[in-house]
């Protein structure tokens, strides 16, 4: 058995990582060269826990890294997950899994395998059957459920525990047609994963599963942020003290209520776009996906707000910002909620500073030389007049009294509530704390 995977992103690099590790005969492609040598040396083009360890154990096996899809030609199941950003109108950009499906169907009849086509990259209902499908047909002149297989198997990893995601995902779905094809990709996924649920349906309601999930996500966000806000005017009042409550509900669940200052990344936010454009133009008015984006961008503005009511004006007031990766545990900082904050406090004219322990490199790519870098938490603080803890990067947890001396005004406002137990000689604001008496 012969396994190709198209698009050498978070979710194509690991998934490639990961079956080559398991001893699957791999093939990963990417149309970006520089790309491919890096990973054929066993680098990572981005960081993620156990990435490299992952594929480097492959590369030891049958891993195979390039640029040229006549690699796919003998594989059984190939597997494509390119980008599918946000258009600048918010609709989703196809141009990148529509070139690449062309291409595989240009080579499907060099394949004499009649192999199985899966869709992993995220589109709006309707696209596979509509768009990918028709595709595939004509420039191969074959026909799906005969001459091969395409399937929407949507994927559910979280940066920063991709690697994990991969090896034990919480469900596979599997949509299309209940074909020889469907049986066969059936029975690969339950030897791969024993023991996860596998739920076969349409490709519309595949598509539609990956959008559910992610605007529940967001919307359990923008729900505890909500009420994180309501709890800031209550004295006394803790959000966490809450979370951690209503998550004991087996009705609600403890995950994605972490108050904050917002949700970012390169899925949510587009997603949700995606669902909301996608709902107007089938006719439904998305009134809660509208309050959660609301919700979402204007979690952001409070920090400014508060900014502005501690400093005044802050024009070349010298803030800091701790992390700029859109979480921790990861170097991306697409749509990260700190890079949108920067931006606003440079439109102010406000002096930043940064720290981050993995994203530097990226947020230089964006602001050059427009805004400070410091290699450690002391030289980010030093004679800045405000701090902002955006990431839950876990050293950010040992932020001191020492540290916070260097400071020339001491205002320290944390998103993550990661220092509420501790006695700061300072003036401490943490979203989702009422003032504490
Ligand atoms: C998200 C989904 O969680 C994955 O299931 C999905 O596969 C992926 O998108 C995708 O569509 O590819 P990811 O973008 O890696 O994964 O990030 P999340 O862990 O979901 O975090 C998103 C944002 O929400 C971050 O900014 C994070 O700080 C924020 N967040 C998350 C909160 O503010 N509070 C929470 O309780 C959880």
């Amino acid at each position: 058995m012969k396994i190709g995977i198209v698009g050498l992103g978070f979710v194509g690099l690991s998934l490639t990582s990961v079956l080559a590790s398991k001893g699957y005969r791999t093939v990963g492609i990417d149309i970006d060269k520089r790309k491919c040598e890096k990973i054929s040396n066993g680098n990572s083009p981005f960081f993620e826990p156990d990435l490299e360890k992952t594929l480097r154990s492959g590369l030891k096996k049958e891993l195979t890294i390039g640029n040229d899809f006549s690699l796919l030609n003998d594989c059984d199941f190939i597997f494509v997950t390119v980008g599918t950003p946000q258009s600048e109108n918010g609709t989703i950009d196809l141009s990148m899994i529509k070139k690449s499906i062309t291409t595989i169907g240009k080579d499907l009849h060099k394949n004499n395998k009649n192999p199985i086509i899966l869709i992993k990259s995220t589109v709006v209902p309707g696209t596979i059957k509509n768009t990918i499908l028709p595709i595939l047909e004509k420039k191969s002149n074959k026909k799906e459920g005969k001459d091969f297989g395409l399937i929407s198997n949507p994927e559910f990893l979280q940066e920063s525990s991709a690697i994990k995601d991969t090896k034990f995902p919480h469900a596979v779905v599997l949509g299309g047609q209940e074909t020889k094809y469907m049986r066969k990709a059936n029975n690969f996924f339950s030897k791969l994963h024993p023991k996860t649920p596998i739920i076969i349906t349409n490709h519309q309601t595949a598509e539609m599963i990956k959008y559910a999930n992610n605007s529940f996500l967001a919307t359990k966000i923008s729900f505890i942020n909500q009420l994180s806000n309501i709890c800031q005017n209550i004295p006394g009042a803790n959000i966490d003290d809450i979370a951690k409550t209503i998550g004991l509900d087996p009705r609600i669940g403890k995950l994605f209520l972490n108050a904050g200052p917002g949700y970012g990344g390169s899925c949510l936010p587009k997603d949700m776009k995606a669902l909301i454009n996608f709902a107007n133009n089938v006719g439904i008015n998305p009134t809660l996906l509208n309050a959660v984006e609301e919700i979402n961008i204007k979690q952001i503005d409070q920090i400014i707000s508060l900014i502005k009511q501690k400093l005044g004006d802050i024009s070349s007031k010298r803030i800091t910002i701790l992390g700029t990766a859109f979480k921790s545990d990861t170097d991306d900082i697409r749509d990260s909620v700190a890079i949108k904050l920067i931006k606003k406090l440079l439109k102010r004219k406000a002096k930043i500073i940064i720290h981050d322990p993995k994203a530097i490199q990226n947020t230089m790519n964006i602001f050059g030389k427009r805004i400070s870098y410091a290699k450690s938490i002391n030289d980010a603080l030093s004679k800045s007049q405000c701090v902002v803890i955006m990431t839950q990067w876990k050293q950010y947890e040992n932020l001191n009294n020492n540290q916070i001396k260097q400071m020339t005004k001491k205002f320290i406002i944390d998103c993550r509530r990661m220092l509420v137990k501790k006695e700061l000689d300072g003036d401490y604001f943490a979203i989702g704390l009422g003032k504490q008496n």
